[in-house]
């Protein structure tokens, strides 16, 4: 039996979040900018790569994998992938398998991924309004990811939206947002924007919305009730006394949860990013490379580089400055 990866924190690394395409065929305006360079398809990692890693992570006590991108269903062949996942939740090593998606190429996928061991998924959904999605996320097209959405279902699948809170563009949305979440059955959480990325002509601290005024609003028409209920990542979550619906919050900024982190990022390349919000990282490409028979020195690699995780991020809007921001953009760590 493998040791667990324990970071210089005490913290277990259980959750790993793969991207496997830094491709999109969104420009959502936080994540990306509108003429983003992308990766040589030789630099990604293949797929039996992808395998080889994951494997390796479950071997080393990863129970939880989330597949994100870009936008991972893009990915040429990622079925494969997600088919080939199938075994290490068959065998119990795995708990869940899932994905983090725009939606976009949900009809196509929902069953192949219902099929493949995937339960519940997470789609990016910060708007109802058709013309405000295409601004978001400035190539989108809201009916095809409505479209997604209720094939998403109909394949049996559970739905969490994930909504960045955004000030002066869904703050009067959160009402219908939140009807539409309980009419369809699906969870909620939002998310405060984080300082990552070209952040261009962006007023982020302008757009920041902190979620403690969310909570406050929903305290408004709703008994808020806390859930000591987690999904394994870094949600808090509440009900709705009158709905009975889920919402999560996601408080980087307002209320760093970084003290319970269990996770780490691979990103497409094979590199390890030990925190989303530092730029420390290892190539595990060169050990997984250079040794295809043997996966000791890639091991030996993931745990040298969780021996350096660090203990946080060091976002902080509070002297009104964009303070601990990332050049990295969120598509290239998966989120
Ligand atoms: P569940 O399994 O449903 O709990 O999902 P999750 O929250 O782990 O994954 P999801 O992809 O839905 O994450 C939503 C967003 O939360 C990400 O895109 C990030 O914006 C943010 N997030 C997730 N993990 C971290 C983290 O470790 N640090 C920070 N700062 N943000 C995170
Ligand atoms: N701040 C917060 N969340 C972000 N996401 C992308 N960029 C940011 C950011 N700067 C979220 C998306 C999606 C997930 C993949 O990452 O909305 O839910
Ligand atoms: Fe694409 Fe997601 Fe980034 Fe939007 S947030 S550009 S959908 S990767």
């Amino acid at each position: 039996m493998n040791a667990p990866l324990i970071d210089p924190f005490a913290r277990a690394i259980t959750y790993l979040r793969v991207s496997v395409t830094d491709r999109c065929d969104f420009r959502c305006v936080y994540c990306m900018s509108e003429n983003m360079t992308f990766l040589p398809k030789k630099e990604l990692l293949t797929l039996e790569e992808l395998d080889r890693m994951c494997s390796t992570f479950v071997r080393l006590g990863v129970e939880k994998l989330r597949i994100t991108g870009g936008e991972p269903l893009v990915r040429k062949g990622i079925m494969t992938f997600f088919r080939s996942m199938t075994r290490h939740l068959e065998s119990g090593a795995l708990r869940e398998l899932t994905v983090t998606t725009n939606g976009s190429q949900l009809e196509k996928y929902a069953a192949e991924l219902r099929d493949a061991g995937v339960r519940r998924i997470n789609v990016s959904l910060d708007t109802l309004d058709e013309k405000k999605f295409a601004d978001i996320t400035r190539w989108g097209r809201l009916p095809q990811v409505l479209r997604g959405i209720d094939a998403a279902q109909a394949a049996g699948l559970r739905i969490k939206i994930n909504a960045v809170a955004l000030k002066g563009f869904n703050e009067e949305e959160l009402p219908r947002i939140t009807a539409w979440c309980a009419e369809r059955d699906m969870d909620l959480t939002w998310i405060e924007v984080m300082p990552m990325g070209d952040i261009g002509n962006e007023n982020r601290l302008g757009q920041f919305w902190s979620l403690s005024d969310v909570r406050a609003a929903y305290a408004q028409n709703y008994t808020v009730t806390d859930l000591a209920e987690r999904t394994g990542g870094p949600a808090r979550y509440v009900r709705l006394e009158e709905t009975g619906q889920k919402i999560g919050f996601i408080t980087p900024l307002s209320h760093n949860f970084c003290e319970s982190c269990n996770r780490v990022r691979l990103t497409c390349t094979g590199e390890l990013y030990m925190c989303l919000g530092q730029e420390d990282m290892a190539d595990l490409r060169a050990p997984l490379r250079a040794h295809p028979d043997s996966d000791a020195p890639l091991e030996d690699a993931i745990r040298a580089a969780i021996s350096h995780k660090p203990k946080g991020h060091d976002f902080d809007y509070s002297r009104q400055r964009l303070d601990g921001q990332m050049s990295r953009h969120m598509s290239h760590t998966g989120g």
